[in-house]
C-alpha cells in the first residue's frame, strides 16, 4: 500500500491504491490482483464487467499498456456449466434477478404480502461465489474440527437418524436488505440494489447444534468463549471456501435454537438454498446462515474470511483511508424493520365506486436478537408526525415469554379513500414497534454506512388511486 498498487485491464493500467479499502468484495480479494491483470478475476466474478464497475475503474486509469503486454482475449471465454444451466431452468421465474453470477435475486413482492411462509422456490438468493456442484449424498461427510485438528465425521444419514430433528421458524434477511433506499441518497455506496425483498420466512429442520456439541463430548460451559466456524462447499478464485463464524456463547443458549438444517418447509434442502446442509442461526443476518456446509470447527478464533472481518460491518466513517476494520464488530442479528410491499412505489390503483377502500400490505420484524415479537405496525401519511395502527394478519403462534420469536409478521392497513383525493400522490410510511416499545427511529440520512447495511429507516411508498 505504501508504494501504490497498480493493475492492468485490457489495454490500460490503473492505480487502485485509493480504492482498495472501499472495495465491496474486501481488501483481501482485490489485493490478489496487485501487479497483475484483472481479466481472470473479472471472468470469475463477471459482475465486474458491468458499466458501473467499469466506470469506477476508469477513475483510476494512469496509462496504457504497450501492445506486446496486452492480454490476448480467447474467442470462446465462456464455458457453459451444465449444472448451472439446469438450475437456472428449474428456478422460479418470479424471482427478481439482480445479478447472474454469483446469483443474487430478490423475493418477488407478491410473496411478501400474503405468504406468511415463503415457498422455498420463491426465497431470495444471495450467493457470494458460484453455486458448488451438487454433492453425492452417499459419499458426503460433514467434517468437524477442533481448531486445526480433525475431531469427527458425520454422514447425512448419521445426522438424520441419530439426532432428534428440531424445527424452527426463522425470518432470514440479508443485512443489505433495503440498501436501494440508502443508495438513492448516497450513490457512492456499492453493492446489490436490494429493495425490500432480501427477506423470507421459512421453517427449517435439522440437528440442534447443542445436541451435536454434546455428541462430540463437549462440556458446553467450557467452550463458551470459542467460535463455531462454518465453511461452505462454494469456493472463490483462490480456492478458499466460503467461511463465517458465530460465537459459541450464542449457539449454546437453547433459546437461540441454532440448528444444522437439512430440510426447509418440510422438504429436503434444494441446491439454491444450501443442499445438503445449511447453518440456521435464527434471527441472524443471511450471511451467518452458511449454505452448503461441509465443515464445522470449534475454534479459539473467529473466521478469518472477508465476510467475517470486513464485508458485513456497520462502518459510518466516510474517509475510507481511515478505516481500521478490526475496530468494528461483525453484524450478527437482523434488526427491527418493516416495508410496504403493496402498493408498489408510484403505483396507480383503481378503486371501485361501490367499495371505496384500498389496502396497504407488507412485512415487519421485531428484534430478532432479543427474540421480541412485533407488537404493533404503524402507518403514517404525514411523514411520521402521526401514526395509525395497521392490522397484523399473520404471526407465529409461539409462547414468547419462554422462547424467542425470530419470524416476521404480515400486516395490512385499510385506507378509507374518502380521506384523500383521487389522482393525487399519497405518501405512506411504515414502522414496526416491538413488545419492548422499541421502534424504527433513525432517518435514512442518519443510517449512512460504507457497505449500505441494516437500513431500517421507516419505509415509504408514494401512490395514487383512481375511482
Ligand atoms: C464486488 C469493484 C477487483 C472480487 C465488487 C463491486 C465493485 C467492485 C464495484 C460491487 C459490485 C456491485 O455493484 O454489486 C472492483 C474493482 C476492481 C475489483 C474496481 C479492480 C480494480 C476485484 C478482484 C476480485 C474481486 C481482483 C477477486 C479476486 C469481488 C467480489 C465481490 C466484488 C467477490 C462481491 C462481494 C460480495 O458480493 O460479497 N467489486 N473489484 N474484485 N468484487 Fe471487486
Amino acid at each position: 500500500m505504501k508504494d501504490r498498487i497498480w493493475v492492468s485491464y485490457k489495454d490500460s493500467v490503473y492505480d487502485i491504491t485509493d480504492f482498495i479499502k472501499a472495495h465491496p468484495g474486501g481488501t483481501e480479494k482485490i489485493l490478489l490482483s496487485s501487479g497483475g491483470q484483472l481479466e481472470g478475476f473479472f471472468k470469475f466474478y463477471p459482475f465486474h464487467q458491468k458499466d458501473h464497475v467499469q466506470k469506477l475503474l476508469s477513475q483510476y486509469k494512469i496509462g496504457i499498456l504497450h501492445e506486446d503486454d496486452r492480454v490476448k482475449q480467447s474467442a470462446n471465454g465462456n464455458d457453459i456449466d451444465e449444472e448451472e444451466e439446469m438450475l437456472k431452468q428449474l428456478r422460479s421465474k418470479e424471482l427478481i434477478t439482480l445479478q447472474e453470477v454469483p446469483l443474487i435475486a430478490e423475493t418477488n413482492p407478491i410473496y411478501l404480502r400474503q405468504h406468511f411462509i415463503t415457498p422455498v422456490s420463491e426465497m431470495f438468493i444471495r450467493n457470494h461465489q458460484k453455486i458448488p456442484q451438487r454433492i453425492d449424498p452417499e459419499y458426503f461427510k460433514l467434517k468437524v474440527f477442533e481448531n486445526k485438528n480433525k475431531k469427527a465425521k458425520y454422514t447425512l444419514d448419521d445426522l438424520k437418524s441419530n439426532f432428534q430433528p428440531k424445527t424452527v421458524m426463522s425470518t432470514i434477511a440479508c443485512s443489505g436488505n433495503r440498501r436501494g433506499g440508502l443508495k438513492n441518497i448516497y450513490p457512492t455506496i456499492q453493492g446489490n440494489n436490494w429493495t425490500y425483498g432480501a427477506i423470507a420466512n421459512c421453517y427449517f429442520t435439522g440437528v440442534s447444534i447443542i445436541d451435536l456439541l454434546k455428541d462430540l463430548g463437549y462440556d458446553l460451559e467450557q467452550i463458551k468463549d470459542k467460535h463455531l466456524v462454518v465453511e461452505g462447499l462454494d469456493i472463490d478464485v483462490q480456492g478458499k471456501h466460503f467461511q463465517v463464524s458465530v460465537p459459541i456463547s450464542h449457539v449454546i443458549d437453547p433459546l437461540n435454537e441454532v440448528i444444522l438444517a437439512y430440510a426447509q418447509n418440510g422438504e429436503e434442502l434444494i441446491q439454491d438454498h444450501g443442499y445438503p446442509l445449511r447453518l440456521i442461526v435464527p434471527g441472524f443476518v443471511g450471511v451467518r446462515n452458511c449454505k452448503w456446509v461441509y465443515k464445522l470447527s470449534i475454534s479459539d478464533e473467529e473466521a478469518t474470511s472477508a465476510q467475517q472481518k470486513e464485508n458485513y460491518k456497520f462502518i459510518q466513517e466516510r474517509d475510507s483511508s481511515k478505516i481500521d476494520y478490526s475496530k468494528y464488530k461483525p453484524i450478527f442479528a437482523y434488526i427491527i424493520n418493516s416495508a410496504i410491499t403493496y402498493p408498489l412505489d408510484k403505483e396507480s390503483m383503481i378503486v371501485e365506486k361501490d367499495s371505496p377502500c384500498i389496502y396497504l400490505k407488507g412485512w415487519a420484524t421485531g428484534n430478532p436478537h432479543l427474540g421480541t415479537p412485533v407488537k404493533e405496525v404503524q402507518i403514517s401519511f404525514d411523514n411520521g408526525q402521526t401514526w395509525e395502527q395497521a392490522q397484523i394478519t399473520h404471526k407465529e403462534v409461539k409462547d414468547h415469554k419462554h422462547s424467542k420469536i425470530f419470524s416476521w409478521v404480515l400486516w395490512e392497513y385499510k385506507i378509507d379513500v374518502n380521506r384523500f383525493q383521487s389522482n393525487q400522490p399519497i405518501k405512506a410510511s411504515v414502522r414496526s414497534v416491538d413488545l419492548n416499545g422499541d421502534t424504527q427511529l433513525k432517518s435514512i440520512e442518519e443510517l449512512y454506512n460504507l457497505k449500505g447495511l441494516l437500513n431500517n429507516s421507516p419505509h415509504s411508498v408514494e401512490f395514487q388511486f383512481v375511482i
